[in-house]
């Protein structure tokens, strides 16, 4: 039976961005721009990309910027407009949203990725629904979560995107423990959350992308705290394998940056910079300096 198709996807943003701090005490995390758009803007597209039409964002206090960030501009529209600039218009353009293709939910407190799903469980109902972080940025042709509808419509279940992350790194994610590596897919025997150092079952990561079952939703109902004192979405996802429906980890082809992270929203910054026409050269060029006359210092 071919899966139902997959029009909804849960944006959860209600978390705190503490390692932005002190940015996030006012800016939330996801409207931070990586080059000239917010992160959230990348994720909208890679999920319109991937046939998604309902839009659904857990949100928290503080986050109202991001709110507006979907309003129509109609002023800025007029002005841009009045004065020839198309080009510019046209990028405004392409952030605007249908109406009602839009539903916020409020997370009141943040206990956890897995809560923050929960919150949406009335605006899913009965069917498949996508996860995005948007803090997880993946540059992907097509884009991660339209490789993995592609996927699912294949096997169905429940699929985790996933990649390779050193010994090191382990502690920091969800942990796929493979029953079956079939190449750009493994059937998963079990998850673990942030597993201590050195017990980790595989150097497979689950990261921001996820297509789930709604039995999922029952699942976190019933969940309490795991890892880090926080309800965990991966907990829930592995007990849908002791109630014996698939899940798979999906190995996407592309480049994922970690914009939760410093270090990763630099590292982006630079890659997506490159990728620019109208940065390319100057932008390399400074690099290049920078590099060399560091390496000449020390
Ligand atoms: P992170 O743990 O990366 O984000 O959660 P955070 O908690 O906002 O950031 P730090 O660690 O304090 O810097 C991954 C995603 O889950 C959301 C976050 O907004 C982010 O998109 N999340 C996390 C929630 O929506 N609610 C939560 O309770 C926790």
């Amino acid at each position: 039976m071919t899966p139902r198709k997959v029009s909804k996807a849960i944006f959860p943003v209600a978390g705190l961005g503490t390692r932005f701090l002190p940015a996030t005490k006012s800016v939330p995390k996801e409207i931070m721009t990586l080059i000239d758009r917010p992160l959230i803007q990348y994720a909208i597209d890679e999920a319109r990309e991937a046939g998604i039409e309902e839009f659904i964002f857990v949100t928290s206090r503080g986050k109202g910027a991001l709110e507006d960030y979907f309003d129509e501009a109609p002023v800025l529209e007029a002005n841009l407009k009045s004065k020839g600039k198309t080009d510019l218009l046209k990028i405004l353009e392409s952030t605007n949203m249908d109406s009602g293709a839009i539903a916020y939910v409020r997370q009141t407190r943040a206990l956890g990725l897995g809560h923050a799903v929960a919150c949406a469980r009335r605006l899913i109902g009965d069917e498949p629904f996508a996860v995005i972080l948007p803090d997880d940025v993946i540059q992907g042709d097509p884009g991660c979560l339209k490789q993995m509808v592609d996927a699912y419509q294949e096997t169905g279940g429940n699929m985790v995107a996933s990649m390779e992350v050193p010994d090191e790194a382990t502690p920091s994610y969800g942990i796929i423990d493979v029953k079956e590596d079939m190449g750009n897919m493994v059937s998963v025997a079990s998850m673990v959350e942030k597993p201590k150092a050195g017990t980790a079952p595989s150097n497979l990561a689950v990261i921001g992308r996820y297509i789930l079952s709604p039995n999922v939703l029952k699942s976190l109902d019933g969940q309490t705290t795991g890892a880090g004192g926080e309800i965990q979405l991966t907990d829930a996802i592995a007990e849908q394998i002791l109630l014996h429906d698939d899940v798979y980890g999906f190995r996407f082809s592309g480049q994922r940056y970690d914009c939760g992270s410093k270090a990763g929203f630099l590292q982006a910054t630079v890659a997506f910079g490159l990728e620019r026409p109208e940065l390319r050269d100057e932008l390399r060029a400074f690099l290049e300096d920078v590099v060399s006359v560091r390496g000449a210092a020390e």
